[in-house]
């Protein structure tokens, strides 16, 4: 899957894909060189990622690094906004709940 509408192959200027792969609660996802992690879980067909106190469900709700609502843990780091992070090949993601240890929702 591609954010992009212009295919590779007609692109002026052009720019290339380069995949990568990341782990999220362990399951291999696939993305390419620039993405957030956010854009790689909403691409994978996840809406959300984590629970709220309420035991409500949350993913991206800002987009801007804002709300915090997007919030994963990537390898040791905690709390980390998926929004704001740009995936790196071999990424360890795990979702979080509130105030758990992860991999909750
Ligand atoms: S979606 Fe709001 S901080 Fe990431």
């Amino acid at each position: 899957m591609s954010p992009r509408r212009i295919p590779a192959a007609t692109d002026a200027v052009e720019r290339r894909e380069t995949p990568l792969t990341i782990t999220v609660d362990g399951e291999p996802v696939s993305g390419i060189e620039g993405q957030s992690i956010a854009g790689i879980l909403l691409a994978s067909g996840r809406r959300a990622w984590r629970s709220g106190r309420s035991g409500a469900p949350r993913g991206v709700f800002c987009g801007i690094g804002a709300c915090f609502d997007c919030l994963v843990t990537v390898g040791p780091e905690r709390d980390v906004r998926a929004c704001r992070r740009r995936a790196r090949d071999g990424d360890e993601v795990r979702t979080q709940a509130r105030g758990g240890g992860g991999s909750e929702l």
